[in-house]
């Protein structure tokens, strides 16, 4: 890993490093004649007094902040295969498509006879969401997978209520990631779990079992949160559509089958996408992101307002407000268009079979990792696994005392980020991976690497991990009040609580 040449610089804050009269930059001398600031501004337009900013070098100024930068780990630093939160790269095209002026300058109350080029952005997008989900149309207002699902539940919620009853109970298996139970509650249902069998699977017994005409649907993740993908959606497609409910599919991880199925052909009626996860915009971390839910045809009315429209006659793009089932508006304006900007630049610029590459990569990687782990590693289910994997620790915690939190924060050690730990919550000593499909068979190998070499490291000198992360710019952290008493801000060493 990188260390930083001038950690004690480090310590100090750009104040620190203020000596008056330093200047980053010098202007020559106004000429003679020309009016300065006093002549031309009104007394109660100048200071009185000057406004303490640092006195620094341009260099000393970069090299601050340079080095603070470096205190963060990013994906432009390194791998980060953090399983189910997917961080992949972003293209740079990405960010100068959406910082084109025609996009970054629009106003959203800016009428939309002058915004038709980012309407027809918008509506070409969700052409093509609708082509690769198999829906019939789908909304980009919500912020993020969370804000999604939300917006898919309380559509499924008014289609009930549009059919004589809402129902009160969602279907959630027990693999599920924690924001599906959250957002059941949020839109006013109970949440039913479903155990997942030994293949870690949703068994279509248990589905059968559970459905009756007082549940709303079932939230199934496809691939789950184990890697896995579902094998009898088809039969639980049938179960619950046959008692009046419906499917939802958790898309958060659509990059795993991208291009290659389509939750519409295997009977969902609802799916929500993560963008970040899928493609490539930066993560959301519950927002600004974009999580665009896609429905099927007969939940169409009950999608937020507006939806985008075009007009064959005059040749122009609108937005369509009235529509009287609507849940209404889930975010402010049209949802983080910038998103939309970005994840639009990916698909046009990888094509149909771009897509499907993406997927089969995205697999193909995981794959790769986890056959050069198993054997030193266990995995949690045998067998081959979708865009992610998960492994099980408890035989070092048993055997040499080191947890998945030791192992994990060893690889910062190493250079690379943690995966994803303790989740699922169905896996004892989970270590979840999910390399994704933009890093090459090189960094896949290095990062195999490293998880072999702290898994010998654990029987030599098992202290060694339980002491990490020693190379990092802070150590092991507690973690309960790390989260509680989140540092945000630099405070002088004295004061730092
Ligand atoms: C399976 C699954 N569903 C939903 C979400 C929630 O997405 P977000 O973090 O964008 O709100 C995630 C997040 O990683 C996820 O992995």
């Amino acid at each position: 890993m990188s260390q930083n040449p001038s950690p004690a610089l480090e310590e100090l804050s750009i104040y620190d490093l203020s000596i008056p009269g330093r200047r980053a930059s010098t202007t020559p001398a106004l000429e003679a004649g020309l009016p300065s600031a006093d002549d031309v501004l009104p007394a109660w337009a100048l200071r009185e007094e000057s406004p303490h900013l640092p006195e620094v070098s341009e260099l000393d100024m970069v090299r601050h902040y340079t080095n603070l930068s470096r205190k963060n780990w990013s994906i432009e630093v390194g791998a980060y295969p953090l399983g189910s939160c997917t961080m992949k790269y972003n293209p740079k095209i990405h960010e100068q498509t959406a910082a084109l002026t025609g996009f970054s300058r629009l106003h959203p109350w800016q009428p939309a006879e002058h915004a038709q080029g980012a309407l027809a952005l918008i509506y070409e997008m969700e052409q093509l969401l609708v082509e690769i989900t198999g829906m019939a149309r789908a909304t980009f207002q919500p912020a993020a997978g969370a804000a999604g699902e939300l917006t898919g539940l309380l559509v499924m919620r008014a289609y009930h209520e549009s059919q004589g009853s809402p129902r009160d109970t969602v279907l959630i298996p027990d693999s599920a990631h924690g924001t599906n139970p959250a957002t059941v509650r949020l839109a006013g249902y109970k949440v039913e779990q479903i155990p997942t069998d030994s293949r870690g699977l949703v068994d279509i017994d248990t589905v059968r079992n559970a459905m009756s005409e007082n549940v709303a649907g079932l939230m199934l993740t496809n691939p789950n949160t184990l890697g896995l993908f579902e094998q009898e959606i088809e039969e639980i497609a049938k179960a619950v559509h046959s008692k009046g409910g419906l499917l939802y599919y958790d898309g958060a991880n659509l990059n795993a089958i991208v291009g290659i199925i389509r939750p519409g052909d295997m009977g969902f009626d609802v799916v929500h996408i993560n963008m970040h996860k899928t493609f490539t915009t930066p993560h959301g971390g519950g927002g600004p992101g974009s999580g665009p839910v896609a429905v099927s045809s007969r939940l169409e009315p009950f999608l937020p307002t507006p939806i985008p429209g075009f007009d064959q006659a005059t040749g122009k793009y609108f937005w369509e407000e009235d529509r009287p089932y609507s849940i209404g508006r889930v975010h402010g304006f049209y949802g983080n268009f910038g998103m939309v900007v970005r994840a639009y630049t990916y698909l046009i610029s990888l094509g149909a079979d771009g897509l499907h590459n993406l997927s089969e990569r995205a697999v193909l990687n995981a794959n790769y990792l986890r056959s050069r782990l198993e054997g030193t590693y266990q995995t949690a289910h045998p067998g081959l696994c979708m865009h992610e994997f998960v492994l099980t620790a408890k035989k070092f915690r048993r055997e040499y005392g080191v947890r998945a939190m030791d192992i994990a924060k060893r690889l910062i050690d190493k250079g690379f980020h943690p995966p994803t730990v303790y989740f699922p919550l169905v896996v004892e000593e989970a270590l979840m991976i999910e390399p994704t499909e933009t890093e090459s068979k090189q960094t896949l190998d290095a990062l195999a690497d490293a998880f072999l070499e702290i898994a010998a490291e654990a029987v030599d000198n098992p202290d060694l991990l339980h002491d990490a992360p020693v190379r990092s710019p802070v150590g092991r952290l507690d973690e309960a009040r790390a989260v509680r008493q989140l540092q945000t801000r630099w405070r002088p060493a004295e004061t730092a609580g």
